[in-house]
């Protein structure tokens, strides 16, 4: 009877038996668990043995568009239409729009045009190549289309402007170059009969003009952007 007690006590009984097999089926099957760092798809540009090319990644199907660039609009995105460039302002001309051209234009072509656009910006100045003035006959004559072109894919040593400047703000900044090149041609004609009395008299402030600058007579007598004083360092 001891003995048989015995082999009882050193046989492991069959309870024990199962827990330990259900254990390592149970870490096994953890070492398998999916993690997220291991999710079931393929990582921009991995290889894969599935394509004969061995890429993952696949061409897009020729023709697809990305939602929100379809660009339907030509002369939105292009300034030109099939007879050549437009001069309509594809957008709505608004006070808003010509103040985001104004802002735009003083950040992204005032470095060179000057603010004025008659070509004498601080990199002029300090030797970079001058572009014409916006002010002569032939540029005057230009469709809106022609600058929205200008900006979009750059002219001569120009550089173009079409990754940091959107659509919508180079027409604002077309625009805005119109207004410039009004805005040094205009005669008494054009200034609001009522307004007329107010002439030479220092009363008369742009719109939206703001700082002592603006509503300075003096400042108005001079060319619209004479450099006042030669750059320091120039030789
Ligand atoms: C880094 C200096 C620089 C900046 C900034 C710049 N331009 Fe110019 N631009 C030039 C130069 C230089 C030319 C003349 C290029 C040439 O003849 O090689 C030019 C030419 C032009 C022309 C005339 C093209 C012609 O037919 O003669 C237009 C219009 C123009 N720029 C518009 C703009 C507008 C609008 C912006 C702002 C988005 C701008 N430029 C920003 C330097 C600049």
């Amino acid at each position: 009877m001891a003995r048989s007690l015995c082999a009882l006590r050193r046989a492991p009984a069959p309870a024990t038996v199962l827990v330990a097999t259900l254990s390592m089926v149970a870490l096994a099957v953890g070492g398998c668990r999916r993690d997220m760092q291991d999710a079931p798809r393929y990582d921009p540009y991995e290889a894969s043995t599935f394509f004969k090319d061995g890429r993952a990644s696949r061409h897009l199907v020729p023709g697809t568009v990305a939602r929100g660039q379809l660009h339907e609009d030509v002369a939105l995105y292009t300034g030109k239409s099939t007879d050549g460039f437009v001069d309509a302002l594809p957008i709505p001309l608004t006070r808003d729009v010509l103040d985001r051209g104004h802002e735009r234009y003083d950040i992204y072509c005032s470095p060179c045009h000057d603010r004025a656009g008659t070509g004498s910006g601080m990199i002029v100045q300090r030797g970079y190549k001058p572009p014409p003035s916006f002010h002569e006959a032939g540029l005057r004559a230009k469709p809106l289309g022609y600058f929205f072109d200008v900006m979009t894919n750059g002219f001569g040593v120009m550089p173009r402007y079409a990754p940091q400047v959107a659509p919508e703000d180079r027409w604002a900044i077309a625009a805005y170059v119109r207004a410039l090149q009004l805005s040094q041609h205009a005669t008494v004609a054009d200034v609001p009969e009522g307004e007329r009395a107010m002439l030479g008299t220092g009363a008369i402030v742009a719109p939206g003009a703001s700082g002592a600058g603006a509503a300075n007579t003096t400042r108005a007598e001079q060319p619209p952007t004479a450099p006042t004083q030669e750059p320091s360092n120039a030789r």
